[in-house]
This record gives structure tokens, C-alpha cells and sequence, in this order.
């Protein structure tokens, strides 16, 4: 690799800048096609463009740009990570990888690199599901696994997601065309954050990524029965709230009884919400992840029939409805080679490790092979305003990116 144009403090800026359109005075949010998100796309459309790429956003709300290879039409290696975030984020989950992807474009091509196969960047409209429960929704898209039927499915205002779509100028039935050909489309790569204390434990910059694990994500409604909160005794009650809390304990237990099954409630809501009122309904959120998909199912069956039988017990009506269930993703051995020998070239030990958080990587496997590199965060904090990389972190991941780039042969094919 001759010397790099690569700017870690420009990738910096550009994820402050990112950072700065959120939904929530002080605290950054931005979910999938609020204004803020639309902005978002439309800044790093800018930055594409600058880096030499054309770039358009897709029928889901992807910001996609590409950049040539030899020549025009050749099949790519895509490159990408998701512009939403969750609630009170950190400023590096997705946004660093779709930055620092788009600054490797920019040195290839200030530097007059042209590479035997095109390189498209992807923003992702939604990874983390945070706006309609059901995740990876961009990627899914592009790899042609979206389901429609969770157009139907409403954001806590009520509006639907094709309505949401609509707003935003995008038509939910043109979703199809964001799906890319198989043969299009070589690898599809990504850099993140750690987002866990791995890499900073062992005092490594950067680290391969074997596989992500898989994870189920249900919504849970309790309805029971409200009334006066001094008036009804309390073995009268149908109380949905305390029925959801032992739910809530349930799903701790089940998941602390096996080994690196981890099991999540992240969200809970009582209506009608008032201090001299029983909660008439419930609704909460469970999250099951395993790097095993048997386990993770059968603990997803394990946690349905304890909610049913809480429910039973309690004289409530529990309704369970699937949001998400994404199966344990690997990393292709090939993929992992190339950004391995990256490392290496850095004068760098290659460190394997598997992702417990989930990744667009998840539903681009369904389309074609996936590697993913991750990069040192501070004290492997995440999902937090706390989350921190450091420059010399930024630099060193984005250097094996862009070797990894640079250097990438399609599986089967010639150095
Ligand atoms: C996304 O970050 C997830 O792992 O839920
Ligand atoms: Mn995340
Ligand atoms: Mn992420």
C-alpha cells in the first residue's frame, strides 16, 4: 500500500457531525425515517459524492454510493454499516463503519487506485429496530429477505412503517428494487466498534470477527383489567403490569441458567399510566441472543410457555408476536483470511472473536459472503453516550480496511 491520504480525525469529525442530528434535545436518537435520519443520509450522500462515488438512497431509505472499478458495471465489494441508532446513543455504532468505508473510498480514489471490481458504500436505514421492533430492515431490503407484512406495523405515535415510508418520499412497494443480484455483489464487509471489553482486555487495536450471534425479539402484550387503586382488594386484581414483571423475572432466570444465553427486557410500558390506576395492559419487549440457534429457540419456547402460564395463573390474556428472529451468522473463513493478512501487514496479531451484538452482516449473508472487522471501544461500553474509540484506534482499523480493500480478491479468484 503506498502511502494513504487517510484523515482519523476527519472520520471523527464527521461521526461528531452525525451525531449532532438527533431527535432528543441533548441525547442522541435518530430512528429509522425521522427528519434527523433523512439528514443523516443525505450528509454522508454529500460525503459520497466528495469521495468520488455516485450515491442515491433506495427504495427503503438506504444511502448507497458506488464507486467504479476498471470499468463501468463490474460486480462489488459492498462496504457499510446503519446511520440509526438506538435511544441516548453513543456516536460510533454504525455511523464509524460507514464513515471510515467512505474515507477508504476517498484515498482510493484521490490516489488513482482503480480496482478490478466496483466498491459500493451502504448507510443502512435501520439496523437497530428501534422505531418499529422489527430490525435490520435496511439490509434486509438489499438482500431481498424484507417481508412486507411488517409495512403494517406501527411506531409508538401509531403510523405505520408504510406510511412512514410514504412520508418520507419513498414508495413501500418499490421495496423490491433495493434488493441486489447475487452475482452483484462479491462480499459484503463492515467495520465496527467492538461494543464489547475483548479487544481492549488483551490490549489489541483491531480484531476479525468469526461469526454474530443469532437473536429472537418478541413483543409481549398483557391485557388484564384497570380499576381504582383503592377500592379493588388485591386478590381481585388482574393486574397486566405485575403479571409483566414476573414475566420480566422469567426471562432472567430461563437465560442465567445456560452458558453465553443472554435474555433482555428493554422496554416496558403500563397504560393507562396513572398513579391511582391497576394496569389494565402491559406491553414489553423480550431479547434472546446465543452464538446457538438450538439453544436460543428453545429458550424462546422455554420463556412463551412460562408467560402463558403466568398469564393463566393471574387471569390475564397474554399475546406473544414474533418481531425479529435472526439465526447465528459466520463470517466466511475466506473473508476472514483476507482481513487477517490485513492485520498482519500492520505488524499486527490476529485476533478472532465472535459478536454478540447483532449486524447488517446478519441479513447480508442471505445475499452473499460477509467479514466483518472490529475496532477497540473504551471500556467495551456501547449502547451508552459513554461509547469512545480512540484516534489511533480510528487510524489503525481504518489502515487494515483499507489494505484489506485494497488487497481484496473475490473467493476463487486471482491475486
Ligand atoms: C444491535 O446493535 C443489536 O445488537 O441489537
Ligand atoms: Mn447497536
Ligand atoms: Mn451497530
Amino acid at each position: 500500500m503506498s502511502r494513504t491520504t487517510l484523515s482519523p480525525a476527519r472520520i471523527l469529525e464527521r461521526c461528531e457531525a452525525l451525531a449532532a442530528l438527533t431527535e432528543e434535545e441533548g441525547r442522541l436518537t435518530r430512528t429509522f425515517l425521522s427528519p434527523q435520519h433523512r439528514a443523516a443520509s443525505e450528509l454522508v450522500g454529500q460525503w459520497m459524492a466528495a469521495a468520488g462515488m455516485s450515491a442515491r438512497v433506495d427504495a427503503i431509505g438506504n444511502i448507497c454510493g458506488r464507486l467504479e472499478g476498471e470499468r463501468p458495471g463490474l460486480p462489488c465489494l459492498m462496504l457499510g454499516s446503519h446511520l440509526d441508532t438506538v435511544r441516548d446513543a453513543g456516536k460510533y455504532d454504525g455511523m464509524l463503519g460507514v464513515v471510515a468505508a467512505i474515507e477508504c473510498v476517498a484515498d482510493l480514489r484521490g490516489r488513482g487506485t482503480r480496482l478490478p471490481f466496483a466498491v459500493e458504500v451502504i448507510g443502512f436505514a435501520d439496523e437497530e429496530g428501534v422505531r418499529f421492533g422489527s430490525t435490520l430492515l435496511g439490509s434486509r431490503a438489499v438482500a431481498g429477505t424484507f417481508q412486507p407484512e411488517v409495512l403494517e406495523i406501527t411506531d409508538r405515535d401509531g403510523v405505520s412503517m408504510a406510511h412512514a415510508l410514504r412520508r418520507a418520499g419513498l414508495d413501500p412497494a418499490a421495496i423490491p428494487t433495493a434488493a441486489r443480484r447475487r452475482g452483484g455483489v462479491l462480499a459484503y464487509a463492515e467495520l465496527h466498534i467492538e461494543q464489547g471489553p475483548v479487544l481492549e482486555d488483551e490490549g489489541l487495536p483491531v480484531g476479525v470477527v468469526t461469526a454474530i450471534n443469532g437473536a429472537t425479539r418478541l413483543a409481549v402484550e398483557i391485557a388484564g383489567m384497570a380499576g381504582h387503586a383503592g377500592t379493588v382488594p388485591m386478590n381481585l386484581r388482574r393486574d397486566a403490569l405485575a403479571a409483566a414483571s414476573e414475566c420480566v423475572l422469567e426471562v432472567e432466570r430461563i437465560c442465567r441458567a445456560t452458558p453465553e444465553l443472554v435474555g433482555t427486557v428493554g422496554q416496558i410500558e403500563a397504560r393507562p399510566g396513572a398513579t391511582n390506576v391497576i394496569p389494565g395492559a402491559a406491553r414489553f419487549s423480550v431479547d434472546v441472543r446465543s452464538p446457538r440457534d438450538a439453544e436460543r429457540r428453545e429458550a424462546v419456547r422455554s420463556i412463551e410457555s412460562a408467560i402463558q402460564d403466568i398469564a393463566a395463573r393471574r387471569k390475564v390474556k397474554a399475546t406473544i408476536t414474533p418481531m425479529h428472529e435472526g439465526k447465528t451468522a459466520a463470517c466466511a473463513p475466506w473473508l476472514m483470511e483476507q482481513l487477517g493478512a490485513a492485520i498482519e501487514a500492520e505488524a499486527l496479531p490476529v485476533r478472532k472473536l465472535p459478536s454478540g451484538a447483532g449486524h447488517d452482516g446478519m441479513a447480508m449473508a442471505e445475499l452473499t459472503d460477509i467479514g466483518m472487522l472490529f475496532v477497540r471501544c473504551e471500556r467495551g461500553i456501547s449502547h451508552h453516550p459513554a461509547e469512545a474509540v480512540t484516534q489511533a484506534d480510528v487510524e489503525t482499523g481504518t489502515r487494515v480496511f483499507l489494505r484489506f480493500i485494497e488487497n481484496f480478491r473475490p473467493h476463487g479468484g486471482k491475486s
